[in-house]
């Protein structure tokens, strides 16, 4: 008989709450402890310690996890991969599920991403130029004429991207944004704008084999009708094929590859395994599918909605990634669809109200509630700012997992919105209409 595995948990959001909850499920009853930045109610109640703290301090985590003496970590955000929490958990002799400090860097620098690709030859890029000086930009601007978007090369919490057309309205503004980029980190990357429509491909990752997940959609707009200001991702789903419905076969198959030829090159590159989650941030263009972004994390919203479909012991693939014995393990998904939706306090995200009660008791199905931005202040629940709870539809077709969705989170009291439109029939055909329009 194996020995019980004592499981940490780094993070405290709603994707920590699902990873939480997955790992619950399995039949081989894990010990779970956490260590996150706020007062998860979700995670205090399925983890036997769960405490506050600085997750981005190596021996911060160190003196933590040696504490409980657990025997595997999985690390959730994207701070402590950038700041070498899994090297030094390695280091310690805890197998962790997230990738080294330098694999990392395919999400914690996009000149990186975007240089990496192209030495690997792997055909996913825009038209794009990292700049460490500002020779060459006018020039560049000028080649790209209208379609140009200006990206920070480090982690911004998806503040750093700015789009022509919509967060750049000149070549003046672009050129002003990258003189503050370059004067702040020294490299900025410009690229060329895509046009289609986003999605985002996840695999697990064991440094050799890749076992995908669904595609999933979010929306990173605050408001209906994609408007507002852009958020960490306001609610997502999935489709009960396996599929999106504004996508072909072809072009997942594209995406899964791209996400496997690049796992192979950061392996090629480092020497180093990629043990972890890759999260391709696509786009389907009348091109074909190109890469927006990697992530080396699973996405938040993105989490919850595959998770909830994992079929497989969620644990069972977290040993196979720390073990590279991914090959071996068939990971499968329930074939339904999924809705997830974010309640985020009024406000957000350029000014939220904090510290306000909310209410989930009147919630029907509390199993398909997730905490994210709130603290659990004795008995009552407050916001802390950011994105505060989020709720899946879990049912064999959009349409009636959107419907659960909705029903679910708008039983969550507290001065609170969500956005309706995620998930419904009239957006799901926008995004129908628009593909149609771009293939031709
Ligand atoms: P990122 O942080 O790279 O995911 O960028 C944030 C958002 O900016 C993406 O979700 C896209 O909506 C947009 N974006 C980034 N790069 C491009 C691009 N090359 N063309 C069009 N939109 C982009
Ligand atoms: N949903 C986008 C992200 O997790 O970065």
């Amino acid at each position: 008989m194996a020995m019980v595995e004592k499981v940490l948990i780094i993070g405290s959001g709603a994707r920590e709450h699902a990873i939480a909850r997955a790992l619950q499920r399995s039949l081989q009853v894990p010990e779970l402890v956490g260590l996150g930045t706020n007062l998860n109610p979700g995670l205090m109640q399925l983890c036997g310690v769960f405490e506050v703290g600085n997750i981005t301090d190596a021996e911060a985590v160190l003196a933590f996890a040696g504490k409980h003496k657990v025997t595997l970590a999985i690390i959730g955000p994207e701070a402590p991969l950038e700041a070498g929490v899994a090297d030094a958990l390695w280091q310690a002799g805890i197998p962790t599920v997230g990738p080294r400090q330098q694999l990392a860097q395919i999400e914690t620098s996009k000149a990186f991403a975007r240089e990496m690709l192209t030495k690997y030859a792997i055909p996913a890029c825009p038209g794009y130029r990292v700049f460490q000086t500002m020779d060459g930009v006018a020039d560049y601007l000028t080649e790209l004429g209208n379609h140009y978007v200006v990206k920070a090369d480090g982690l911004t919490g998806g503040k750093g991207v700015r789009v022509a057309g919509e967060h750049l309205h000149s070549h003046e503004e672009a050129l002003a944004y990258a003189v503050a980029l370059l004067d702040e980190a020294g490299q900025c990357v410009i690229e060329e704008k895509l046009v289609g429509e986003e999605f985002s491909l996840m695999s697990f990752c064991d440094g050799k084999t890749l076992r995908h997940m669904p595609p999933v959609q979010d929306h990173k707009r605050a408001y209906e009708g994609d408007t507002g200001p852009n958020t960490g991702g306001m609610g997502s789903y999935t489709d009960a094929g396996g599929c999106l419905p504004f996508l072909t076969e072809s072009d997942i198959q594209k995406a899964q590859q791209i996400n496997e030829q690049s796992a192979a090159a950061l392996a090629a590159e480092f020497g180093q395994p990629y043990q972890g989650i890759l999260y391709g941030g696509f786009m389907a263009t009348r091109e074909g599918v190109k890469l927006i972004e990697y992530n080396a994390r699973f996405g938040d919203p993105e989490a919850m909605n595959v998770l909830a479909l994992l079929e497989t012991d969620f644990l069972a693939v977290c040993q196979a990634i720390v073990q590279q014995n991914l090959m071996d393990l068939e990971v499968t998904f329930a074939p339904l669809a999924t809705v997830c939706k974010y309640a985020v306090p009024q406000g957000y995200p350029e000014k939220p109200v904090k510290g306000e009660p909310v209410d989930v008791s009147a919630v029907k199905q509390p199993e398909q509630v997730y905490f994210a931005s709130v603290e659990a202040k004795g008995d009552i629940l407050r916001e802390a700012g950011s994105r505060t709870i989020a709720v899946v539809g879990i049912a064999p077709d959009l349409s009636s997992a959107e419907k659960q969705a909705e029903e679910l989170v708008s039983d969550i009291e507290g001065p609170l919105f969500h956005r309706r439109d995620i998930g419904t029939r009239e957006l799901v055909q926008k995004r129908i209409d628009h593909m149609r329009e771009i293939r031709g």
